[in-house]
Formats: C-alpha cells, sequence, structure tokens
C-alpha cells in the first residue's frame, strides 16, 4: 500500500488526476472504476482541464460507478448518474454508451445487481479503481457490518452516511436509505485501486486504515490485502498524527 501525501485538497485532485491520466495514455482502451461524492470533483475537473488541453482522449475509456441511490431515476438531480454527466461525461469526448452506473429505479433489483457484475466482468475487469471512503469506512456503499457482501448488491445506508450526505439533498428526509453498490470482491478485482480522502474528518479512519487490520466494521480494511492499493490524503491527516502524537511510520 502505498501513501502520497499532499499539500492541500487542489494538490491531491492534481497528484489522482495525474494518476488517472497515465492510465489512460498508457492504455487507451482502460476501463475505470468511477466514483461520485465530494473528494473526486476537483479529479474530475483537472481531468476535464486536461481533455480541454488536448492531453487527455476518452473516446476508448469505459466507465464503471462504484454505487447509485435505490428508488433514483437517472435523471433525479441528485442520482449520481446525473452527478456523474454533470462533473464530467458531458465535457470529454467518452462514448457515453461506454458509461455504465447501476439503474436506481429498476422493479428487479436482483436482475440489475447480476447485470451489473456481469458487464464488469464482460469488459474484461477494471483497470483503475477510484475510491473515496466514509467516515465509518466504507467503500462504494459497503457499509459496516458483521460480514460483508461480495458483488453488486441492495444495502441500507447507515445514519451517518444519510447524515453525510445529506448536504446534497435539500433535506435529511430526501437522501434514499438504500443503494445499489459494487460488492467488496467487485471493488476488489480492480488490478489498481487509488483510494482519495482530503479533510479532518477523513483522518480517523485512514489511521485505522493503515492499521492493517482487518474488519468487517472497518470495509475499507480489505484494501490492506489487494496488491496495489495507492492512498492519496492532505496535510489535514498528518497534523492528525501529530495530534495524536503518532508518527506515519509507526502505524
Ligand atoms: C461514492 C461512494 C462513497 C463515497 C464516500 C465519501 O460513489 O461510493 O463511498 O466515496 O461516501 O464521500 P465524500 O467524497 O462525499 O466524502
Amino acid at each position: 500500500m502505498k501513501i502520497l501525501i499532499c499539500e492541500n485538497y487542489e494538490h491531491l485532485s492534481e497528484v489522482a488526476s495525474n494518476i488517472i491520466e497515465d492510465k489512460i495514455t498508457a492504455n487507451p482502451k482502460c476501463v475505470l472504476g468511477l466514483a461520485t461524492g465530494g473528494t473526486p470533483e476537483g479529479t474530475y475537473q483537472r481531468l476535464i482541464d486536461k481533455y480541454k488541453q488536448g492531453s487527455l482522449d476518452f473516446s476508448s475509456v469505459t466507465t464503471f460507478n462504484l454505487d447509485e441511490y435505490y428508488g433514483l431515476n437517472g435523471r433525479h438531480p441528485q442520482s449520481y448518474a446525473k452527478y456523474m454527466y454533470d462533473k464530467l461525461f458531458k465535457h470529454i469526448n467518452i462514448d457515453i454508451n461506454n458509461t455504465n452506473i447501476p439503474q436506481g429505479d429498476v422493479d428487479d433489483i436482483k436482475k440489475e445487481c447480476k447485470r451489473y457484475e456481469e458487464a464488469i466482468l464482460e469488459a474484461g475487469g477494471i483497470d483503475l479503481q477510484l475510491l473515496g471512503i466514509g467516515t465509518n469506512g466504507h467503500i462504494g456503499f459497503n457499509e459496516p457490518n458483521a460480514y460483508l457482501k461480495t458483488k453488486t448488491h441492495l444495502v441500507k445506508l447507515k445514519e451517518e452516511t444519510i447524515n453525510a450526505n445529506s448536504r446534497f439533498f435539500e433535506k435529511k428526509e430526501d437522501v434514499p436509505t438504500r443503494a445499489i453498490t459494487m460488492g467488496i470482491k467487485s471493488i476488489f478485482r480492480a488490478k489498481e485501486i487509488l483510494l482519495l480522502a482530503s479533510g479532518p474528518e477523513k483522518a480517523p479512519i485512514i489511521m485505522e486504515l493503515l492499521k492493517g487490520q482487518l474488519s468487517t466494521y472497518v470495509p475499507a480494511s480489505i484494501l490492506n490485502l489487494h496488491p496495489s492499493v495507492t492512498i492519496v490524503v492532505d496535510k489535514a491527516f498528518i497534523e492528525y498524527l501529530k495530534k495524536q502524537n503518532v508518527e506515519l511510520s509507526a502505524i
């Protein structure tokens, strides 16, 4: 596991976009796993800038998003499909037919989860998976629990996730209580993983993850078993460690 420490959020976004750029340049037909939420917004903006400057071509790239709110149609303003379209896809030359997001408003949820899982496999698997992390350690929407599901599935969101994501909705009651998410194995099958965590509120869970202990109550801790993980944090993490009197090398 490699950890990169950046000055601030802007720097973190630059570093993350450079890693993604390198991946696309090395393999223009690569399959990217994408995340939503606040953290990757800066990264997506940098990727748009690179595309506009002519240094990036998305025409042969395929993407799979981690998750979608259950019950939301892809045109709903708070759906992750709309987020991806507004924050990245509409600004670049990606073929929209090569972008994949679980469909949140289906009748047959089991069928949709199976379809999504198979689509990832059919595309040859994910080359680089971008991840954020919940303050409770979730990746995708794999919430802390006594067990973790391996494949794409319907999940009940934890109260802390609903609270955290209520900032994107008019009121907390509008946040869907369930989501479709890739499972731990779907994420884990990615050849390379890039996890971004910015700000003081993410520092405690990053410290927990770096301890190298596995727990289903810290779903991200499973990443300790993956052969190729890069974690990009900003200075807030180092400041947190200082306050705890902990050296990074001692975790
Ligand atoms: C989003 C996702 C989540 C977020 C996490 C952090 O697709 O799967 O795991 O990455 O909740 O969200 P932010 O970046 O808003 O703090």
